[in-house]
């Protein structure tokens, strides 16, 4: 699925119809540079899911927790652990579980704590970064994650 985003609106108007669409046990990978929207999606998701708490990159704790009504909400950055290395060991898999759903920035410095079944959002600035332009694309690996991009192509199709 490929969205144009022309506003952080229209991108979190996105993460809400993904998160109408969430289910327990969903890891999203939200990859791009600094500046692409990542926090920004994820904000617009936790949003959408009651959180009232101004959601932050959690850069220097590595993860935030959130509570929803029904599952709990993990925001994963771990860009600090790209510059120093060595990310093995620090129990990162425990937020990737069948009862909660995380959101991971920069999850290539975990690769070997991820799970199999993902849905991976990338997000990339157009016009060399001057204009709010952000190409979304969102591809999923795995049976669940499949069901809920086809949840999402649909609903987002349907609303827009
Ligand atoms: N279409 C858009 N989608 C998302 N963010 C946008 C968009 N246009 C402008 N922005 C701005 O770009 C910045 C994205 O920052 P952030 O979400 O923190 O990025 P990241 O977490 O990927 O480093 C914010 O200042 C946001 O207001
Ligand atoms: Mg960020």
């Amino acid at each position: 699925m490929k969205v144009i985003s022309n506003s952080v609106e229209t991108t979190q108007k996105l993460a809400e119809d993904l998160a109408a669409v969430i289910l327990p046990g969903t890891t999203i990978l939200l990859n791009g540079e600094l500046g692409a929207g990542k926090t920004t999606f994820t904000q617009g998701f936790a949003r959408a899911l009651g959180i009232k708490r101004p959601v932050k990159s959690p850069t220097f704790t590595l993860v935030r927790e959130y509570q929803t009504d029904q599952f709990m909400l993990y925001h994963l950055d771990v860009y600090r652990l790209g510059e120093e290395g060595g990310a093995e060991d620090l129990g990162l898999s425990e937020y990737f579980n069948a009862d909660s759903v995380a959101l991971v920035e920069w999850s290539q410095f975990i690769q070997a704590d991820l799970p199999q079944a993902v849905l991976v959002i990338d997000l990339a600035r157009l016009d060399q970064g001057e204009t709010d332009q952000r190409e979304i694309n969102i591809h999923a690996v795995g049976a669940q994650p499949t069901k809920i991009l086809m949840d999402l192509e649909q609903r987002y199709g349907t609303s827009n």
